[in-house]
């Protein structure tokens, strides 16, 4: 076979093999030629305008992609959404060919080629990805919560088991400790569930112009009594030039109280005896900073890179969720700012909240 028959034969199969729909359309947007893959995927084209046929419509597409080639003879590649003639949604990713002829004058464009690729499998795949995911992670979150859940359900199920054994023997001592378990754990189930709602659920921010000392004061006012019971030094240092910064004072107050119950629980469970934590504000460079500071436990390299995670914790059930820094980081990024940290395993540990001025958000209070 001469090579040029050999050629053509290959093109024409070519045409009507590849797995692209091809058509050619004019500058009326009427397609003039079509292969066998268009007809299949789009139905009847004779004589038919591109946008009817892709997309069923009735007049032009706003972003024309052809109208654009056909002015400036430059290739545009594109991912469009379509309807097939059964009506199913249809993703496909188009390429439109300006077709270059030289009329004696100069050149010009009479026809362009719109060559499309079906991408609405990949695309039910990775929306199919995405639902599995979010799936996995409700399903995480609420493995997570029924643990919490079942460890303060054991100890309320203690309690009451004193509380009755003290009433069948008529001790009031027992009834008395019996009903302390009791309470310390209805204490705890509404941390926990105050805390998971922090987490989960995302509140609204009151952005307002709020002064950072009154934040830490009224954090440090909420557990002087109690880090004095337990012989836990508790101090501040509050710059006293700070000026007034666009916040959510409930968050930021979240956050601190997560702070300082960290570092006043990790002066608890240190060897040493007594524990100082040490609450300062200040400002650098434009930059409001908070910082909460203890000489308990410290953590060691390995329990630094997961304290940001979902119900990491190092406190067994009795104190901890897991959930304290993951929210604080949440809040802060909020704020468009960021949570830092050191720490020394046995010296003890620095928590660092830093807002950047300029990047903090505006004020919304007044229309909530
Ligand atoms: N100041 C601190 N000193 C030592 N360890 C800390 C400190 N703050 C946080 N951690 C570690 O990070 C973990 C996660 O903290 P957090 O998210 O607040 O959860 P939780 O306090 O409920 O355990 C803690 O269990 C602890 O191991
Ligand atoms: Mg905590």
């Amino acid at each position: 076979m001469p090579k040029d028959d050999l050629k053509r034969w290959i093109r024409t199969e070519l045409w009507d093999q590849v797995p692209v729909s091809i058509s050619v359309i004019n500058r009326k947007f009427e397609i003039v030629e079509a292969n066998q893959h268009f007809a299949d995927t789009y139905g009847e084209w004779r004589g038919r305008p591109c946008y009817a046929v892709y997309k069923q419509r009735t007049s032009r597409c706003e972003r024309c992609s052809a109208a654009q080639t056909f002015a400036d003879g430059r290739v545009r590649i594109r991912e469009e959404e379509g309807t097939l003639a059964n009506g199913q949604p249809h993703h496909y990713i188009v390429r439109t060919i300006p077709l270059v002829r030289n009329n004696g004058q100069g050149s010009e464009i009479p026809f362009a080629i719109e060559m499309s690729t079906d991408v609405t499998e990949i695309k039910m795949l990775e929306k199919e990805k995405l639902e599995a995911e979010r799936l996995a992670a409700v399903g995480e979150t609420v493995a997570g919560l029924a643990h919490g859940i079942k460890n303060v359900l054991m100890g309320l199920e203690g309690g009451v088991y004193i509380v009755r054994t003290g009433m069948k023997n008529a001790d009031s001592n027992r009834i008395l400790r019996g009903w302390g378990i009791v309470e310390e754990n209805i204490d705890r189930i509404s941390a926990f569930v105050k805390e998971f709602l922090d987490f989960a659920k995302g509140r609204t921010a009151k952005v307002a112009a709020t002064d950072p000392n009154l934040i830490a004061t009224k954090v440090i006012e909420l557990f002087w009594d109690s880090a004095r019971l337990v012989g836990i030094e508790l101090t501040c240092d509050l710059a006293s030039e700070i000026e007034f910064a666009n916040l959510d004072e409930e968050g930021i107050h979240a956050c601190l109280v997560n702070l300082v119950s960290n570092a006043l629980d990790a002066c608890e469970m240190s060897d040493k005896s007594g524990g100082h934590v040490h609450v300062s504000t200040a400002e650098r460079d434009g930059t409001l900073l908070f910082e909460v500071a203890d000489d308990g436990t410290g953590m060691d390299s390995e329990i630094g890179k997961k304290v940001f995670t979902k119900f990491f914790s190092t406190k067994g059930s009795e104190r901890g969720t897991g959930l304290g820094l993951l929210t604080t980081k949440k809040i802060v990024q909020q704020h468009g700012g960021k949570v830092s940290f050191e720490s020394s395993e046995g010296s003890g540990s620095v928590f660092r909240l830093e807002f950047p001025r300029d990047r903090l958000p505006q004020p919304n209070a007044s229309d909530s």
